[in-house]
């Protein structure tokens, strides 16, 4: 059994889908974020203002040459998919699914977050120039596309599973 990665835009509900999911499925659960500041000890805005976001990118690329576990379910973040070694690794190690959102419900759900750094230095038109830069990014990267718009998070777990 291959990985399977979540890959979208902050905010489309990677980590959320990913959790349910691995429940459903019984399969380990990794959040690419949560595994970085682990084996930093550092938070992500720490990460971005020590090492820079190319620092962090770095990061990323290392955590998907090196992670082992086969059998699991992995939240990316959501910058992930502009590298096109990640691109790379990703479809060859797993099935990548996209989780396609709205910039309208993104922006609700992440217009207030503090522990982004990308959200806290950039206005909303600069977010969205961002959310329509990277989206045939994530369509490249993945095997399937999943539309989260008006359905719920079980609902589109179960249809992932
Ligand atoms: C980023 C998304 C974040 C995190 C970092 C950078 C991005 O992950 O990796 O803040 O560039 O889009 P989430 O998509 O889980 O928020």
């Amino acid at each position: 059994m291959k990985k399977v990665y979540l890959v979208g835009f902050m905010g489309s509900g990677k980590s959320a889908i990913g959790k349910r999911l691995s429940n459903l499925l019984d399969m380990p659960f990794y959040d690419m974020d949560t595994v970085i500041a682990q084996q930093t000890g550092m938070t992500i805005p720490q990460i971005f203002e020590t090492y820079g976001e190319e620092g962090f990118r770095e990061m990323e690329t290392t955590f998907l040459h090196t992670f082992r576990d086969e059998y699991c379910i992995i939240a990316t973040g959501g910058g992930v998919a502009m590298r096109k070694e990640n691109r790379e690794i990703m479809r060859r190690t797993g099935l990548v699914f996209y989780l396609n959102s709205t910039f309208r419900d993104i922006w609700r759900r992440i217009s207030t977050d503090t522990n982004r750094p990308i959200v806290q230095r950039s206005t909303k038109s600069e977010l969205e120039a961002l959310f329509n830069k990277r989206k045939p990014l994530y369509l490249q990267s993945a095997h399937f596309k999943v539309e989260t718009a008006n359905r719920s998070l079980k609902e589109i777990t179960q249809y992932i599973a």
